[in-house]
């Protein structure tokens, strides 16, 4: 049965991480995959998902199974965190979902069991994981026009006007902060007119929400979900755990589907509890715990926001500190979106074959579209950084 199937090219981001590990050159550095790293270049525990955890060691009496949704008190947190008073609590039903992955594929799973099962629109570009994750649980995608490479920023016009020639009843994939993989965010106003047209055309959103907290602040990175919130009758918020606790690892993530009053709400948590029963029964309990044990105690909330702060602030010095760097190596080349963006992500705007070198002659890793995560960058790298993209341009 095995014979017929074939051997798969490693996943594109995935895969540069044992590519990476394997590589023995010094010095090398990781741009790849999107995982925060301090400027040492490690990732480590945060102190207060430390904390948490040895809390839960002590006090954690039993292993007993939660239940499909998981945590009753992880998901009013994470409801809280997304929504915080914009809509009616008894409206949105939450499930804990193993990661942002997991939480994207539950969704499918639950907008698959409607009647008319809507397309789902997503940007171009998008995370490389979205087309095939929501495509081969079945949905089909459109896509709208979101990133310009000649201004290497919003193509607002292009963007709103295909989200108006969407069909009623269709599905809109926001990112509702530091879009991966641009880092390309829309303003205030931008996000407004969006919700105009989701509003006027009877569109659906499904926001994913991955970054909660690294572009501004928690609220500020929320606004998109509050504000349509407060305007649709249903939306679909997909929230993630990995970057702004840390735990990549122990797959922590939310799914929330507003639904117009309380009644669906409850038809809506069973369809959505009986699509994990039916998948894998039940999500992993460990990193959920952690998230409810640090959001139900002040004192680690504080250390917490203050360690997400320190994050976030790293991020924005290290896309100064690479902008300073690569357009002095590369004078006449224009970096300057690298600190207009939001987030882990830039392109650098270097073809395939440009990635292929740097990283084949300088041992600096990137995904293939020349996506890089900031976080990689360190003060003791990015002059080698900065020659490395000089070189190949
Ligand atoms: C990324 O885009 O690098 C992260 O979201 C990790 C992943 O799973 O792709």
């Amino acid at each position: 049965m095995f014979d017929s199937l074939e051997l798969l090219p490693p996943d594109a981001i995935i895969g540069l991480i044992a590519e990476y590990k394997n590589d023995g050159r010094d010095p090398k550095v990781d741009l790849g995959i999107g995982v925060y790293r301090d400027a040492t270049g490690a990732t480590p525990v945060l102190r207060s998902v430390k904390t948490a955890e040895k809390r839960l060691l002590e006090t954690q009496d039993s292993k007993a199974y939660l239940g499909s949704a998981g945590s009753a008190d992880f998901n009013a947190a994470m409801r809280d965190l997304a929504f915080a008073n914009s809509t009616d609590k008894d409206r949105v039903a939450v499930i804990q979902t193993p990661g942002g992955s997991g939480s994207l594929r539950v969704a499918a799973g639950v907008i698959l069991r409607t009647k008319r099962v809507p397309k789902i629109w997503v940007s171009t570009p998008t995370w490389a994981n979205h087309r095939p994750l929501l495509g081969g649980a079945g949905l089909t995608l459109e896509n709208y026009p979101y990133y310009d490479p000649k201004t290497r920023g919003l193509d607002f016009d292009a963007m709103v006007s295909a989200l108006k020639s969407a069909p009623e009843g269709d599905i809109v994939l926001l990112h509702a902060c530091c879009h991966n993989p641009t880092g390309v965010d829309p303003d205030r106003a931008q996000w407004q007119t969006i919700a105009d047209v989701v509003v006027d055309r009877g569109l659906i959103p499904f926001v994913d929400m991955a970054y909660q907290g690294f572009a501004a602040d928690l609220d500020d990175d929320a606004f998109i979900v509050r504000h349509l919130a407060e305007r649709v009758p249903q939306m679909i918020v997909s929230s993630s755990c990995s970057k702004n606790f840390g735990l990549y690892r122990d797959r922590v993530g939310a799914l929330m589907i507003m639904a117009s009053d309380p009644k669906t709400r409850d038809v809506v948590q069973s369809q959505a509890n009986n699509v994990v029963r039916t998948m894998y029964s039940m999500p992993p309990d460990h990193g959920a715990a952690v998230v409810a044990e640090i959001l139900g105690d002040d004192e680690l909330r504080q250390g917490w926001l203050q360690e997400l702060t320190e994050m976030r602030n790293r991020l924005q010095d290290m896309r100064r500190l690479l902008h300073r760097a690569v357009s002095d190596a590369a004078s006449g080349h224009d970096f300057d979106h690298l600190v207009r963006a939001k987030g882990m992500f830039s392109f650098l705007g270097l073809s395939p074959e440009q990635v292929r070198r740097v990283k084949a002659d300088h041992a600096v890793y990137m995904i293939n579209s020349s996506r890089i995560n900031l976080a990689g960058i360190t003060p003791a790298n990015v002059e080698h950084v900065a020659r490395a993209i000089a070189a190949v341009l």
